[in-house]
């Protein structure tokens, strides 16, 4: 396949993006009984089950080069899966969605491998999000907002589909976005947004984190979010659809 995104900013991705035990427990809990899987846009293999039949499917060499577990991988892209239909009992998609050419053909090449369900995890753009996009990067709105599928849009598209919100712990193992809400400083380290799409494709990230930096030095920041600094867990977007593919 050709060089993608992944195989350049995807380097030490291992490091940075490590499997959350909690976000774990509800991706698994939401593969049910499922016995064989198959994750599409696998990346290193954040996520995927150890005691059950696993197939990874990711285009990246870098990110394949970086798995240490599981199955089999396979490169390919979500649009064109290299499987005839209903060869696994569930289809799993994390945070990879929004990365897809076709996220439509994608979902739709997931129930057509898939016997039992799809199981998707994603952000949801019409979540409001949290203090980083809304007071210091909107332009990581308008990035997204044409990449990510609404959640609801997904649900109807795979229909009948349930969607479950999955709050992200304030020390959340993993790096994406939403991981870091109640750790500002973590935003000022470059490996950290190195790690998160998003972040590689802006233009203009320095006017953002100087307002950050200060805002942090001067305890602006503190200020306006202390009420986070005692949550636990906060709703950020994060959302599982849910769909039974049984026919
Ligand atoms: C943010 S990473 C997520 C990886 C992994 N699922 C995880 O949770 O850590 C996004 C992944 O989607 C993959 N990807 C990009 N384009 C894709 C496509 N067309 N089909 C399948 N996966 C794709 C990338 O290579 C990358 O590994």
């Amino acid at each position: 396949m050709a060089q993608t995104l992944y195989d350049r900013i995807g380097v030490g991705y291992s490091f940075r993006r490590r499997p959350d035990p909690r976000i774990a427990g509800h991706i698994l809990a939401a593969l049910g009984p499922a016995r064989t899987v198959v994750n599409i846009g696998a990346g290193t293999g954040s996520y995927e089950p150890v005691d059950r039949s696993v197939v990874a499917v990711e285009p990246s060499a870098e990110m394949v080069r970086q798995r240490k577990q599981g199955g089999p991988a396979v490169r390919a892209s979500a649009d064109r899966l290299p499987f005839p239909g209903r060869s696994f009992d569930a289809a799993l998609a994390v945070l990879t969605i929004h990365h897809w050419p076709d996220w439509r053909q994608g979902l739709a090449e997931m129930r057509r491998v898939a016997r039992e369900r799809v199981v998707i995890f994603t952000k949801d753009p019409a979540h409001a999000g949290f203090w980083l996009t809304q007071e210091y990067f909107p332009e990581m709105i308008e990035i997204d907002r044409p990449i990510f599928p609404a959640a609801d849009e997904i649900a109807r598209f795979l229909g009948p589909a349930e969607v479950r919100a999955v709050p992200v712990p304030a020390d959340c193992w993993d790096g994406f976005t939403g991981s870091y809400w109640r750790r500002p400083e973590a935003f000022l380290d470059a490996g950290v947004r190195g790690a998160i799409s998003t972040f590689t494709k802006m233009k203009n990230v320095e006017s953002g984190l100087e307002r950050l930096r200060a805002d942090l030095a001067s305890g602006a920041w503190k200020r306006r979010h202390e009420p986070l600094l005692s949550l636990a867990v906060l709703d950020v977007g994060y959302r599982l659809i849910v769909a039974s593919n049984a026919r």
